[in-house]
């Protein structure tokens, strides 16, 4: 870990990986020396064209998506917004109460009759009918952190005959993830994978894809851009890169370092490593440890008395629909998880062993009452949790499907 973690700059206190990621030095590097070269008038639009196309095979590895199968993009609702349009009229589409809106406004507003139909996270597999068209998810929620039963909602959608469709935005980094499992998946890079804003992706199957309208066409598209330039755009690409939009040159070029930084690195042990220091906060804060591990924690703030401890002390985290929010990734340790439940009062002796509700925490004062969290667990549990199971440990287990089915039924 400490290896991936000297690839970034900076990290202390920043408890924010979920709003937006840290650059690493290779981003720095490319992104600086793309706008020293356009400074001195020789913009490098073919590197620019070759970090696109490597950005899209590191994310295709990292998401373990053959590469034909992976379009690239700028920003999830748009995205969403291309499977959205391609639905017959009067379609059902399943999202989960709560989700991010970039998942589900599009099909709020797809018009021709698309219906929307929400329901608890916890029970979305349950709620899947013949009747709906596309299951719409996001696999971690911003709001919660919530990790969702994904083999279950899968399994659920393939009985019926609906499709899927999965944001990995909030996972894609953290937590391992197998875009084949479901028929599109969708993610904006720009958190968990550390890029530049601006660089997206959408994967999908080549059954779904033939069900989808390329309709934001554009040179891009084309099966080779830079003879698509006028009038139709000539032969569109006969794989994903047909829904291909044009690329954010600058952002791709600070994209493909992370990218490829993320997919050669033991994703299982930054699992690990992530899942573990959210377990250590949510131990020392008294919350109870979620059903399915997650690198994100948040809990009831109603008034901001927490979010505006932390930032009061100098940690950067987040607040969101009435909860405060906190991530931890690559760049955090230990101390960061301590030193924000120092912050909050969580800790009477701040170092080693000092986890314990404190006089004046907030948690003494029945902030965390009602969390959502599922079943207790101990905080050791988690970097354990693969080993546990009997599954192979920590090492990557052959099959990528086995490795998504088991984190996501923990
Ligand atoms: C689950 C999820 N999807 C997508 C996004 C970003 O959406 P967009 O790419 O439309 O800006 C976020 C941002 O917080 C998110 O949490």
């Amino acid at each position: 870990m400490s290896t991936l973690a000297s690839h970034f700059t900076g990290g202390r206190d920043y408890l924010a990986a979920c709003t937006l990621g840290l650059p690493t030095r290779g981003t720095v590097r490319a992104v600086r020396s793309d706008l020293d070269a356009a400074a001195s008038g020789r913009p490098d639009v073919a590197a620019a064209s070759r970090a696109v196309e490597a950005a899209r095979a590191a994310y295709a590895r990292l998401v373990r998506s053959p590469v034909g199968d992976v379009a690239i993009a700028s920003q999830t609702s748009v995205m969403v917004s291309l499977v959205a349009a391609s639905l017959p009229d009067d379609a059902e589409v399943l999202c989960p109460e709560g989700d991010f809106s970039s998942l589900v406004a599009p099909f709020a507003y797809a018009g021709r009759g698309i219906r929307l139909r929400t329901a608890p996270l916890a029970h979305l597999a349950d709620a899947v009918t013949s009747g709906t068209s596309l299951v719409a998810f996001s696999l971690v929620q911003s709001a919660t952190g919530e990790v969702a039963d994904a083999a279950g909602i899968a399994a659920a959608a393939t009985r019926t005959g609906a499709r899927t469709l999965c944001d990995l935005t909030q996972a894609a980094g953290w937590l391992p993830v197998d875009a084949t499992l479901f028929d599109a998946t969708v993610c904006h890079a720009y958190k968990w994978l550390c890029c530049p804003r601006g660089v997206g992706f959408l994967t999908v199957t080549p059954s779904f894809a033939a069900a989808l309208r390329p309709v934001q066409a554009g040179w891009y598209s084309g099966d080779d851009p830079w003879s698509s330039c006028y009038g139709t755009g000539g032969t569109l690409a006969s794989d994903a890169r047909r829904f291909d939009v044009s690329p954010a040159w600058q952002a791709f070029v600070g994209a493909a370092p992370a990218l490829e930084m993320f997919a050669d690195a033991d994703i299982t042990e930054l699992y690990a490593h992530a899942t573990g220091l959210a377990a250590r906060f949510r131990a020392g804060l008294g919350l109870a440890q979620p059903a399915r591990p997650s690198a994100i924690v948040t809990w009831p703030d109603a008034t901001g008395e927490a979010l505006a401890r932390l930032t009061a002390r100098g940690i950067t985290a987040s607040g969101r629909a009435g909860r405060a929010r906190v991530a931890f990734h690559v760049f955090n340790d230990d101390a960061d998880v301590d030193r924000a439940l120092g912050a909050l009062g969580a800790i009477r002796a701040h170092g080693a062993g000092g986890l314990l509700a404190g006089d004046g925490a907030l948690g003494a004062s029945g902030l965390f009452a009602g969390d959502g969290a599922c079943a207790p667990g101990g905080a050791g549990r988690v970097p354990g949790l693969l080993d546990a199971r009997g599954t192979g440990a920590r090492t990557a287990p052959d099959s990528a499907r086995h490795v998504v089915a088991l984190s996501y039924s923990i």
